[in-house]
């Protein structure tokens, strides 16, 4: 079904603001999402009407907080299709799901000589903690090559899987290239040798619907501020055979069943990974984002994207000097591109002058950028809001590039 665009621009107060005087044109989702009123509404609520701490308290606001809270874990199963809900642990975004893994997977349990299997795709926050796990452990990182479309290179992957890889680790969606990667594939090469596969969803979950158990992966991690939630809050969805072998994470309030000062036992799953008062408003908030997502609906949503990037790539092909970074054929809505003779800041600086806002730079991917010779890109990149007349706003913007730099 098309989507009702008109209404969710209404939904989201920001688009009616001005940047560098001029309607604001926001190509930067996969940095941030833009927040629809309701979302901004259920925090506001849990502060004005809700406010207390979960699970510690029986009066009845704290009851109140305790059952918003959990009610959006199990907004969160639903939505991402998970088997229980002692599988979704809240955190504080992909990159600290991402540490928790390594942490309590890869620096309790790799020894030296382990493989750790990531690609030359990965965001920093997919490399980072594997690198210091490597160090700890004395494992291995391993980095699958990509194509020049930006592509997993599989033929290498499948060679690069052996008896001493301990995990796979990979992007489901490229936040720098827009790269869909083939991960039932991923998964089902893994599987085949008993290796567990974590997927970083941050870029694909408000994209395209998750079901984490068709899928089969073992660990799926996301941010809420990247599928239009509140920053300072993610989800860890692992199996629970993972997780109920895991060490602590961190150690504190809330995840213990007994402490005392010669033994501390620990709580059950989920609880046990939630050391510490939560972003309980994050949460709640992350809750009315799914409520947002599941009226318009993730098939649409992503029908919707996919016109646009569409439209976009095709108008893109057209400007004279421009060269698309990344055009694999499966992609979420993400354009990087780069202009021939023009840095990518003072294109940036340009699109800004009028209203358009996209992200200029590494992505956090700068291994990426040095496979493809470059310090770095133009990134336009769509949210379910964006419409057809913004790309071309962004199309005559860059005219005013070229002009500006007359060579080009
Ligand atoms: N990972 C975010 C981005 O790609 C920050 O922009």
């Amino acid at each position: 079904m098309p989507l009702n665009i008109e209404k969710i621009r209404a939904d989201i107060p920001i688009l009616k603001e001005e940047n560098a005087g001029k309607p604001l044109v926001y190509l930067d989702s996969a940095n941030t999402t833009q927040k629809p009123q309701s979302v901004i509404q259920a925090t506001h609520d849990y502060y004005t009407r809700y406010n207390a701490n979960v699970h510690r308290s029986v009066y009845q606001l704290a009851e109140k907080a305790t059952l918003l809270y959990e009610n959006a874990r199990d907004k969160v199963k639903d939505f991402i299709h998970a088997k229980n809900r002692n599988e979704i642990v809240f955190v504080k975004g992909t990159t600290e799901g991402i540490n928790l893994v390594a942490h309590c997977l890869g620096r309790a349990t790799f020894q030296p000589g382990d493989e750790i299997l990531i690609s030359q795709m990965e965001h920093h926050s997919n490399i980072v903690p594997w690198q210091i796990v490597c160090q700890q452990t004395g494992a291995v990182l391993k980095v699958v090559p990509i194509t020049d479309e930006g592509e997993l290179d599989m033929v290498a992957y499948a060679s690069m899987l052996n008896d001493k890889t301990r995990l796979v680790s990979i992007i489901h969606a490229s936040n720098a290239l827009g790269t869909i990667n083939p991960v039932e594939e991923i998964i089902q090469l893994a599987h085949a040798k008993n290796i567990p596969v974590l997927l970083d969803g941050a870029q694909s979950i408000a994209h395209t619907s998750i079901d984490v158990q068709a899928l089969d992966c073992d660990f799926f991690i996301f941010s809420s501020h990247k599928m239009y939630g509140p920053t300072g809050v993610g989800v860890l969805y692992g199996k629970s055979q993972y997780l109920e072998s895991f060490p602590p994470y961190q150690g504190g309030g809330d995840m213990i069943k007994q402490v005392s000062f010669e033994k501390t036992t620990y709580a059950d799953l989920p609880y046990r990974f939630e050391a510490g008062t939560q972003n309980i408003a994050g949460v709640v908030g992350l809750g009315a984002a799914l409520d947002y997502l599941n009226d318009i609906g993730m098939e649409n949503i992503h029908h919707h994207e996919q016109a646009l990037l569409h439209y976009a790539t095709e108008r893109f092909r057209q400007v004279e000097g421009l060269r698309i970074i990344g055009t694999a054929k499966h992609k979420v809505a993400v354009i990087s591109f780069v202009m021939e003779g023009v840095h990518p800041h003072d294109i940036g600086t340009i699109l800004d002058s009028c209203g358009v806002a996209v992200r200029v730079g590494h992505h956090c991917a700068m291994p990426l950028m040095e496979r493809f010779k470059l310090p770095a890109t133009v990134r336009a990149s769509f949210g379910l809001y964006n419409i057809q007349a913004e790309v071309d706003i962004l199309i005559a913007s860059l005219a005013k590039v070229r002009d500006w730099f007359g060579h080009v």
